[in-house]
């Protein structure tokens, strides 16, 4: 498979007062044509600024300082904001949960639906609103043609996130960026959204970057899934591999945190002890070392790069100097 998106080597700063800290450390990630990738890690690791970097919506004062991020042969990273502007939408849509993204609540939806039809493809309003219908009803919606007409208050949670992936399927996209869309909805619509996107990944070919605190909700619906630690990726694996033999200690500490059969519906056992560094503020050594049970000496002096872990499946890379090489735990 060709790689629609690569990464590599991304940086990105934050500009503060007392200097630059960094917050994304040299982040490698590929997406094959067709193919989904689930990024899981810990709020405050880079996951959404990875992204809006991509698309040249980075907030003020934060920017991507080095490595490139090659899209269909174009690096991304080195485009202007006029070409990123026009690549929103028609080869990149987004699902974002961040309430400046997402739905007007003074329009109605097919208008808004319709808008970002005639913005993204200059396509005339009365055809945009046929259009709008369709994809209304790609997304599962009943009675399509009804709800063009009413105002996001007037749908429901589920609803109102289906409009959202209509909104970001609007210009076919290539490749379709979702930041933690189903965080707010109740677990069963949840799953009927991952469905949704799989179901439409799968007719149209669709690439799609999914990104979640939830391991055992991406499941389903990723093919290969990147651990990301402050900044960095620290394991990479088919999704089948990572469940069967999580490498890092860190992957191992966030499977051990999901729940499991026995449990209570959504209960959740104590994440790992402790915290990320903050930006800026990493240590030396494995970003990990502070938190890590397995930690040795040249963790705390060495930097670990990512991989492939001995032994395992092609495909399966983790940046451990304890449990991913030759002879490893
Ligand atoms: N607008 C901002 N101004 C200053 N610092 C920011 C800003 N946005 C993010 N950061 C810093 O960058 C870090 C990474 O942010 P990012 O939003 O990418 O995290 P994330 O992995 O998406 O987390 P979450 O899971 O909570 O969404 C944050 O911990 C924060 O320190
Ligand atoms: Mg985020």
């Amino acid at each position: 498979m060709n790689a629609l998106l690569d990464i590599r080597g991304l940086t990105i700063d934050i500009d503060r007062d007392s200097g630059p800290a960094r917050v994304v450390d040299g982040i490698d990630l590929t997406v094959a044509e067709g193919e989904s990738l689930g990024i899981v890690g810990e709020s405050g690791c880079g996951k959404s600024l990875t992204m809006l970097s991509l698309v040249g919506l980075l907030p003020n004062r934060i920017r991507a300082t080095g490595g490139v991020a090659d899209f269909a042969g174009k690096d991304l990273l080195a485009m202007s904001s006029e070409e990123l502007r026009r690549l929103r939408g028609s080869q990149i849509g987004f699902i974002f949960q961040d309430p400046m993204t997402s739905l007007n609540p003074v329009m109605r939806v097919g208008a808004q639906i319709a808008e970002a039809l005639v913005y993204q493809s200059g396509m005339a309003k009365p055809a945009a609103m046929e259009r709008a219908a369709e994809l209304l009803e790609l997304v599962g919606i009943p009675s399509p043609r009804d709800r063009l007409m009413a105002y996001p208050h007037e749908l429901s949670g589920g609803m109102r996130q289906r409009v959202m992936i209509a909104i970001g399927l609007a210009g076919s996209p290539r490749l379709l960026i979702a930041d933690e869309p189903t965080t707010a909805l109740d677990v069963t619509i949840q799953a009927q959204i991952v469905d949704l996107v799989r179901d439409l990944k799968d007719r149209f070919g669709m690439s799609v970057v999914w990104i979640t605190h939830d391991l055992a909700l991406i499941a389903g619906l990723a093919d290969r899934i990147a651990v990301l630690y402050a900044g960095t990726v620290v394991e990479d694996s088919p999704v089948d591999v990572l469940f069967e033999r999580p490498t890092h200690p860190y992957t191992r500490g966030l499977l051990a945190s999901l729940p499991t059969l026995t449990d209570k519906p959504m209960s959740r056992l104590p994440s790992i002890a402790g915290t990320p560094p903050e930006p800026g503020r990493r240590p030396p050594g494995c970003p990990f070392a502070p938190r890590c049970a397995l930690v040795t000496a040249v963790c705390t002096t060495s930097v670990p790069r990512l991989a492939p872990v001995a032994g395992s499946a092609p495909g399966h890379r983790a940046a451990c100097f304890v449990t991913a090489g030759e002879g490893a735990s």
